[in-house]
């Protein structure tokens, strides 16, 4: 496991970029859950972004490739609108850890995505 942030430094409802070697990794919470992504679009294989760290549509209900305008669910990273349409972007699995974020970029699990509340 390799320590990717602080859970501090992502905000509810944003989304942040980090590189990793060269891995480039798209972190968002959304209602309190994080996902994380490898910043790949399955269209073209290059980065979605043409802004740091804006990785998210206007509504910031969607992840947005820039590019050609391909959209994904922020739960899945599935691909609903866009040429690449039914294709994923690559979940990547992670811990957190007393407010520690850490990925395993080695595995190919998904991981479970546990929410950040206690309530669960
Ligand atoms: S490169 Fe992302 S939609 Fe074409």
């Amino acid at each position: 496991m390799q320590l990717l942030c602080q859970l501090d430094d992502i905000k509810e409802g944003h989304s942040r970029g980090f590189n990793i070697g060269d891995i480039a990794i798209i972190a968002i919470i959304k209602e309190q859950q994080l996902y994380l992504y490898r910043n790949r679009c399955p269209h073209r294989g290059i980065n979605l972004e043409w802004l740091p760290d804006q990785f998210l549509d206007a509504d910031r209900q969607l992840i947005q490739c820039a590019t050609h305008g391909a959209l994904f669910l922020i739960h899945s990273g599935q691909c609903v609108q866009g040429p690449c349409l039914g294709q994923s972007l690559e979940a990547i699995p992670f811990t957190v850890s007393e407010g520690a974020v850490f990925i395993d970029l080695k595995s190919d699990q998904p991981t479970d995505t546990p929410r950040l509340d206690s309530e669960d």
